[in-house]
């Protein structure tokens, strides 16, 4: 039979020919309030500094912070994600300086507080960019985490940025019981209100290289397998969201975003929590390394690698391209 003489064919492009029939029908769509924007601080003043593997991304002074915090609420950008790069001699063993009631973040947290209420101030909490050797917590003799000693240090961080008026805490450790100590230490210090946004399900991912780079916190031995998640895994991902579930976390996130949409689709599904997805500094530099080399078209690009993971549950990205994913949405 010639198929041109078919009376009538199943056909799923009639709903592609007319735009306003796709604009209609579009099953998501991505806003402003997706997005919520990392930024790294650095002493100083008048600092704007390109980190070399992040082309576009800065290491930024807390005046020069401000205004790029300045163009996330000019954007409508609910919020953004604060790590704190220090110099190599104020670096110790336990990264006693993430705690300083003065530290950096802390004066960053009260600036942003003061100028831009409106915006949500996440911290990151977590060691590796304050200790001198570069892994998330205190070392035991042996050289393995010590996550009891971890989680003391954890709760004085997260007072030192509840008290410098930090909207949401992120632990990024993958310490075991991070979560419950966290909360138990924002109770016992009157800050109740103050959200966990736990990053449950972080995997041990290449994709974090230029980030390490930006924060200066690779591990100066070892590498981060016997805390984080490995790749290969799948149910160990709804374990560790039980378990921060159970232990208090308001958000969890699933890191990195491209990699393992499947992860965040199944977190979705599993759990009643938000589930953030963070769009991590490789899956940045991949994007515009091949945008620099005119083998990718930038825009439409990163929009499409956003939409995708919209599409696969995430509630919110994290993500460097958040100020351009605004603009280019128009
Ligand atoms: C700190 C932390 C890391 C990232 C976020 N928080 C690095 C790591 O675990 O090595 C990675 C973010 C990115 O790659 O953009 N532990």
């Amino acid at each position: 039979m010639n198929p041109r003489n078919l009376p009538s064919r199943h056909e799923p492009r009639r709903l592609r020919r007319h735009p306003a029939l796709r604009r209609m029908l579009r099953e998501h769509h991505l806003t402003a309030a997706d997005f919520l924007l990392p930024i790294f601080l650095v002493e100083g003043e008048g600092i704007r500094a390109e980190i070399s593997s992040m082309p576009g991304v800065f290491r930024h002074s807390i005046d020069s912070a401000l205004r790029l915090c300045a163009e996330a609420v000019a954007r409508e950008i609910p919020g953004v994600l604060l790590f704190g790069v220090i110099e190599a001699h104020g670096k110790d063993d336990t990264g006693s300086a993430s705690w300083a009631a003065e530290g950096l973040v802390q004066r960053a947290i009260r600036a942003i507080r003061a100028r831009y209420p409106q915006l949500l101030i996440i911290a990151d909490a977590c060691f590796c960019e304050y200790t001198a050797h570069g892994h998330c917590g205190v070392l035991d003799a042996g050289g393995d985490r010590d996550d009891y000693a971890t989680l003391e240090n954890l709760q004085r961080q997260a007072i030192s940025y509840a008290e410098a008026g930090v909207d949401v805490v992120a632990p990024s450790g993958m310490v075991d019981g991070m979560v419950m100590a966290i909360r138990e230490a924002l109770d016992a210090t009157q800050h109740p209100q103050i959200s966990i946004l736990s990053y449950a399900v972080k995997y041990a991912s290449a994709f974090y290289g230029p980030f390490r780079d930006a924060a200066d916190s690779a591990p100066q031995f070892g590498d981060r397998k016997g805390y984080q998640m490995d790749p290969a895994n799948r149910r160990e991902a709804f374990r560790e969201m039980a378990l921060d579930i159970q232990e208090g976390g308001d958000m969890v996130m699933v890191k990195p975003a491209m990699p393992y949409l499947d992860i965040l689709r199944d977190i979705r599904e599993r759990g009643d929590l938000p589930v953030l997805a963070y769009q991590v500094s490789g899956e940045y530099s991949m994007l515009q390394a091949a945008a620099r080399a005119g083998w990718l078209d930038l825009r439409s690009s990163v929009l499409e690698s956003l939409l995708g993971i919209k599409r696969a549950g995430a509630d919110a990205i994290i993500t460097y391209y958040a100020l351009d994913a605004v603009d280019w949405l128009g």
